[in-house]
């Protein structure tokens, strides 16, 4: 064997030693010992080296210098992985009580929403989500928002660009959905919008909404009714009753407010229904004809009802919070209280 090969070989039972070495002093020493101690391998090598013809010096000696350098530094690292052991080893005390990991749980407005969805869809309505980021068509003019029009002054809205905004409700989802797919369509949208709203402790630049469409053949104001009030039954408890005030949106006709009695006072009058008994939750109605015509729906075949209302309100309601603010700021000690 020559000594470029023996080199090759020396270097092979350094790295299976290195594999099985004990992570103590005395086996890291004895391998230390074993290969660059004086008279270790490596010494040797290097007394072998010096008889070695001129012509093959340049190429052993530089097998041979790699050689001692890998075996330093392995050393090296042993003792560092020794040390760092032994550190952690003293750090870890077995009578100490174990971490307990934080869980965390769903944000009050989330649960709030789950629940909503989960009455809804006992009656039969599909979940739908859209983007954040709408079409002006989409969040106002297939919704009957003519251009310029005042109607539209009732979101004031943060665009993006000429023809692109942030939606200011979850109602483009309901031309997302009829655009796509034929009634009958039984959809609910949950999601965040946003308005350039003054920001106070009622009113937020970005909210929740939760949208319900329902759209068949001969679809009645009636049977929105009902649904609604079994939600309003289902959501607010039995004793709770609802009432509709007629109202505008561009995109329903006729149009409703729902109210329902104060879950306070019961209807007698308090602070919080401003002494009326009633509390606004959602608005409602029939769903336009030129909303129909926009998505391509035939008006004449198909009726339909839509309702949104806001779950931070209700979540607010439920927990007592005075300041809508707290449900978007995710302060850890706010948020541990649900
Ligand atoms: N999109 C309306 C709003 O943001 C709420 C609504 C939805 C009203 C569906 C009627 C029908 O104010």
């Amino acid at each position: 064997m020559n000594l470029l090969e023996h080199v090759q070989e020396v270097r092979n039972s350094l790295q299976a030693d290195l594999v099985q070495v004990r992570l103590d002093l005395q086996s890291i020493e004895e391998l230390r010992l074993k290969y660059s101690g004086k008279k270790g391998i490596i010494p040797a090598l290097f007394q072998e080296f010096g008889s070695l013809a001129p012509e093959l010096k340049r190429d052993v000696g530089k097998q041979l210098n790699e050689l001692k350098r890998e075996a330093e530094e392995a050393v090296q690292q042993l003792e560092a992985r020794l040390l760092e052991s032994q550190k952690q080893s003293e750090e870890f005390d077995p009578t100490l009580p174990g971490m307990l990991f934080n869980r965390g749980h769903l944000h009050p407005v989330t649960q709030t929403m789950n629940r909503i969805c989960e009455i809804f869809r006992g009656m039969g309505f599909g979940i739908e989500f859209g983007p954040e980021v709408e079409t002006d068509f989409n969040n106002f003019r297939a919704l009957n928002f003519p251009d310029n029009h005042p109607a539209r002054d009732m979101q004031d809205t943060f665009f993006i660009e000429d023809e692109i905004l942030l939606r200011t409700h979850t109602s483009p989802v309901q031309i997302r959905t009829m655009m796509k797919r034929k009634p009958p369509i039984r959809i609910l949208a949950p999601g965040r919008v946003y308005r350039n709203e003054a920001i106070n402790p009622r009113s937020y630049c970005v909210f929740h909404q939760v949208e319900g469409l329902y759209v068949d053949e001969g679809v009645t104001f009636a049977e929105m009714k009902a649904t609604i009030e079994i939600f309003v039954k289902k959501f607010y408890g039995e004793n709770v009753n609802s009432r509709f005030r007629p109202s505008f949106f561009p995109f329903t006709e006729p149009s409703a407010e729902v109210d329902i009695s104060c879950i306070i006072c019961g209807g007698r009058g308090c602070r919080l229904c401003k002494q009326t008994g009633w509390l606004e939750i959602m608005g409602c109605g029939m769903v336009d004809p030129n909303v129909f015509i926009a998505c391509g729906i035939d008006p004449e075949k198909y009726t339909g009802y839509a309702f949104g209302m806001g779950p931070d309100r209700i979540a607010m309601l439920k927990y007592g919070i005075h300041d809508i603010r707290l449900l978007f700021e995710g302060d850890i000690r706010f948020l541990k209280q649900f």
